[in-house]
């Protein structure tokens, strides 16, 4: 039989470097807003390929957790560690790290005054310092893989929404992140454009890639979740697989939220 060449691994996800550590460990967060305590000693534990959706309702802390995660936000107390190393203050240690934690957002956060090309490779060329035809040759095979690669050379305001997100996961991809996390990328899209970003990332979670991701969408939940955690008042008061999760959720709270969302 003839060898298969093996379908490349455009996500190149490093992995982990120590398999018997998980890849995101937070322990006992904490972090206020002024008065305000927003996380309450938040413990979550991720493995390399696990994909973790949070859940929870509104002002809960889920955006915060996120942004505690790769350092938009300084915790104010407990730990954060990717694939064993403790989150760095400041400097060039975090701009590595941030490169190491992809984050995709409700808004798409792509630079309106540059293509999509150069939204995709300036992250690499000017943080990772990978040379510019590198760069490019993997843009474009990311834009192929999230579907948009004849998109390459517009602007984003002549994108739709669902490909303007694609195109914020290619970018985020291109970093070659250990860890991507998603806060809601699909709540700002039309229903129509919905499916175009959730099938990406589900593809993104058979592959193998480490997630994070905030979404009401319970059907992306049922579909690629290993765990569901449930998020309520800047506590993690639930965590279980999605199987679990929706037809018993243990608490009060868990089951007056699912009912709402369920409702719509
Ligand atoms: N920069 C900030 N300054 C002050 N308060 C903030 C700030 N960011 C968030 N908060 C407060 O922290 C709490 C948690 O907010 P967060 O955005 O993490 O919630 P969320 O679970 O993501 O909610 P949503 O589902 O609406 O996105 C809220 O009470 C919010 O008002
Ligand atoms: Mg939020």
């Amino acid at each position: 039989m003839a060898p298969t060449t093996p379908a490349p691994d455009l996500a190149n996800r490093p992995g982990s470097t120590r398999p018997d550590r998980p890849m995101v460990a937070v322990r006992g967060l904490q972090k206020s807003f002024g008065p305000v305590h927003v996380l309450k000693d938040v413990d979550l534990s991720v493995s390399t390929g696990e994909v973790v959706v949070v859940i929870g309702p509104s002002g809960s802390g889920k955006s915060t957790l996120c942004r505690c995660l790769n350092r938009l936000e300084v915790a104010d107390g407990g730990s954060i560690e990717i694939d064993g190393e403790p989150l760095p203050a400041e400097g060039r240690r975090l701009a590595g790290l941030r490169a190491d934690v992809g984050m995709v957002f409700q808004s798409f956060n792509l630079f309106g005054h540059r293509t999509v090309l150069d939204n995709v490779t300036l992250g690499p060329t000017k943080v990772r310092r990978t040379p510019k035809a590198v760069a490019r040759e993997h843009a474009l095979a990311l834009l192929d893989r999230v579907g948009i690669a004849d998109k390459a050379d517009r602007y984003p305001a002549q994108l739709s929404g669902g490909q303007q997100q694609r195109a914020a996961i290619a970018r985020a991809l291109a970093m070659r992140p250990k860890v991507l996390l998603f806060d809601e990328p699909t709540s700002a899209l039309d229903p129509e454009m919905v499916n175009e970003v959730l099938d990406v990332m589900v593809s993104l979670a058979a592959e193998g890639m480490t997630m994070i991701v905030v979404t009401h969408e319970m059907g992306f939940a049922r579909r690629a979740a290993d765990r569901v955690v449930f998020m309520d008042d800047g506590r993690i008061v639930e965590s279980g697989t999605p199987d679990e999760f929706f037809a018993a959720p243990r608490t009060e709270r868990a089951r007056d939220f699912l009912s709402k969302i369920l409702q719509h």
